[in-house]
């Protein structure tokens, strides 16, 4: 574990864990972003997704996924019939990493880098040991490496529901949710709105969200 653990308190719930979060100073992040963006959803939800970080809206408003990104991923989670007790939104990183437009007060989203994104683990971590949960969807690049490691690539395993992957079991490199939970990914929404075809690649992301919501039953 990375000394940004010690900001993690051992056995919080996630109400404690999200109080917590406000004050961590894990990294840099906190320096020009509103606030922490900590994971919301059901405390019994057994799909957990996983995005990249918070993006402006959400560094705001104080919640995940609540931008233009997150409606289409609402939009979708409905399309297949996820429901909200059944589900917890999170991200690999909890501040807003932006570098300022040259003119203007437009804050241009920035991809967190790898110390950022360990970093910041170990509040994902506590969000899995609370949730245990039996899916967990990585949305997109920066979450699917934050839990499978920095060789992972969506493009070549998304909507592909898979063990989570023991013979690459390395704690130092990968956030685990442990037990018995399956990990798939798919593209991040902002990817779906930033398409040539649109629809098409929506179509796509709800296809895989489809294979979750099924396995769910
Ligand atoms: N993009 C993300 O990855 N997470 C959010 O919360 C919002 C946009
Ligand atoms: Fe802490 Fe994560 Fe924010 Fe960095 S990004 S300060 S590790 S909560």
């Amino acid at each position: 574990m990375s000394d940004m653990a010690s900001f993690v308190p051992a056995g919080a719930d996630l109400d404690e864990l999200r109080a917590e979060a406000r004050s961590c100073r894990g990294c840099d992040l906190f320096r020009d972003a509103t606030q922490t963006v900590f994971g919301k959803g059901s405390s019994r939800a057994r799909v957990v997704m996983v995005g990249e970080q918070p993006g402006d809206v959400e560094d705001r408003r104080g919640e995940p996924f609540v931008g233009p990104a997150g409606v289409l991923l609402r939009r979708a989670v409905t399309d297949v019939g996820l429901k909200p007790k059944d589900l917890y939104i999170t991200n690999a990183v909890k501040h807003f990493k932006f570098r300022q437009a040259a003119t203007g007060k437009r804050r241009i989203h920035q991809t967190p880098d790898r110390v950022e994104i360990v970093a910041c683990r170990p509040w994902l971590l506590a969000e899995f040991a609370q949730l245990a949960p039996n899916f967990v969807v990585a949305l997109g690049a920066t979450a699917g490496q934050a839990l499978l490691g920095p060789s992972f690539r969506v493009t070549k395993s998304r909507g592909v529901l898979m063990p989570w992957p023991e013979s690459a079991y390395h704690p130092e490199d990968y956030a685990q949710p442990g037990g018995a939970a399956q990990v798939m990914a798919t593209l991040h929404p902002s990817a779906i709105l930033r398409a040539d075809d649109r629809d098409a690649a929506y179509a796509g992301f709800v296809k895989d969200l489809k294979v979750v919501a099924d396995a769910l039953g």
